[in-house]
């Protein structure tokens, strides 16, 4: 029996029981998916310090005054482009305040004014004005009088609006809280940038759409399930009917060297049975198309071989090519259980009418309702549901050992194992 003034362990602040366990990276306790303390601290060393976030497409926003609204963690920024075609991103928050003033997803403006007091931004953040500031004047029998006013040492570029670092490369833009983060090149690292700038690599991107969702799973659960090669081929009837992402494809499996970015590279197959569909529930033999244009691949020259590359950013973003279909995947966590997917579909401005309506037919199979990816949101909204229920559980991620490192194929849960490692480090756990 515990003592009066000991409390019985489940009452005990989170920090004290976080405690790993063994297995230092193939487990992961239930708790880094549920714990609010835990999503705290993530929130702060993951999306706030020393980390890149994605916040959209040069496209976006492509003359001067267009904006987009977006989030970095829970904090509401705007990507704006400023008078001289630079790309500025701002924190929406009013320095008075602190009112999200922003409340369009995006448009066109001159300036932003907050709605609670009237103060005015212009497109890099500065304070440009404020009602009242050297107060009323009044007419009184002994003549004008001034009331009320902003103190004489009261300076307007003082209080702007937070700016964030920014960096843009091939079209996609990065910004961050952290002032010292280090340049958007080394943080990606050698081994990632030549997959991500085969994909950016400066041609001018178009918008094709966009779609969002708000799935109900810890954020950590979208980047391993892109750093999840194991699955598609077995949960997803589409990939492995019809050889868009089988076991059997030639692959490999990439990490930059802290092992928080990777890529999955892999090219397509025929399809058809064989060994790596035998039992496989998902596979449907009799399964054809009534309208084959949804799957109407043609191979462009920059892919350089590979038909599918999917590269996990950590910690905000996922870049899709998977055959024509291109997207960037921002996650955008809200609470230790939820998380918005926002989905942006994107061609090149040099495609053809008939690769415009190729990219926007294959875009079907992903997306919050897609053919493929609705199953994602579906079987991680099932892990959070089980660890919610039982936050001592563990996961098990040892496909192909317990280390982490670059694979010559697909059938592994490495890329899983080295985002853990270096989830432990920042984190401290
Ligand atoms: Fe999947």
């Amino acid at each position: 029996m515990n003592a009066p003034n000991e409390m019985p362990l489940r009452f005990e602040p989170a920090a004290a029981r976080r405690e790993w366990g063994d297995a230092p990276t193939s487990r992961a306790p239930g708790w880094v998916y549920t714990d609010p303390e835990v999503y705290r601290e993530e929130l702060e060393r993951f999306f706030y310090r020393g980390h890149w976030a994605y916040v959209g497409l040069e496209c976006e926003v492509p003359g001067p005054g267009d904006f987009k609204r977006t989030s970095i963690g829970e904090r509401s920024v705007i990507l704006v482009r400023g008078k001289d075609g630079a790309l500025n991103v701002v924190e929406n928050r009013c320095a008075h305040r602190g009112v999200a003033f922003c409340r369009e997803r995006r448009g066109t403006v001159k300036d932003f004014t907050c709605p609670y007091h009237q103060w005015n931004y212009d497109l890099e953040g500065k304070l440009v004005g404020l009602p009242f500031r050297r107060g009323v004047k009044r007419r009184t029998e002994a003549g004008v009088e001034v009331q009320g006013g902003m103190p004489e040492d009261f300076k307007l570029e003082d209080h702007g609006l937070t700016r964030l670092k920014v960096a843009a490369r091939g079209g996609a833009v990065f910004a961050s809280f952290d002032a010292e983060v280090e340049p958007l090149e080394d943080y990606l690292g050698p081994a990632i940038l030549p997959w991500f700038d085969r994909c950016f690599d400066g041609r001018p991107l178009t918008l094709l759409g966009i779609n969002r969702q708000r799935i109900p799973a810890n954020w950590k659960l979208m980047q391993e399930n892109i750093k999840d090669p194991y699955h598609p081929g077995l949960l997803h009837t589409w990939f492995v009917t019809f050889g868009l992402w089988r076991a059997d494809q030639t692959s490999r499996m990439v990490m930059d060297a802290q092992h928080r970015h990777a890529a999955m590279i892999s090219t397509r197959n025929a399809g058809g049975g064989g060994d790596v569909t035998q039992g496989v529930t998902s596979f449907r033999d009799q399964m054809s198309l009534q309208d084959d244009r949804v799957l109407d691949v043609v191979p462009e020259a920059w892919w350089n071989g590979p038909s599918v590359v999917m590269q996990t950013i950590f910690p905000s973003l996922i870049v899709q090519q998977q055959v024509n279909s291109l997207s960037t995947r921002q996650i955008i966590p809200a609470g230790p259980g939820a998380f918005d997917f926002v989905w942006t579909h994107f061609g090149f401005a040099d495609d053809d009418a008939a690769m415009t309506r190729r990219r926007l037919r294959q875009a079907n199979l992903f997306g919050p309702a897609g053919y493929v990816s609705a199953d994602d949101g579906e079987v991680i909204e099932f892990v959070q549901r089980a660890f919610a229920a039982n936050d001592g559980a563990r996961t098990l991620s040892e496909l192909d050992g317990r280390e982490a490192k670059d694979t010559p194929h697909m059938v592994t849960e490495t890329l899983i194992r080295g985002m853990y490692g270096y989830w432990r480090g920042v984190m401290g756990v």
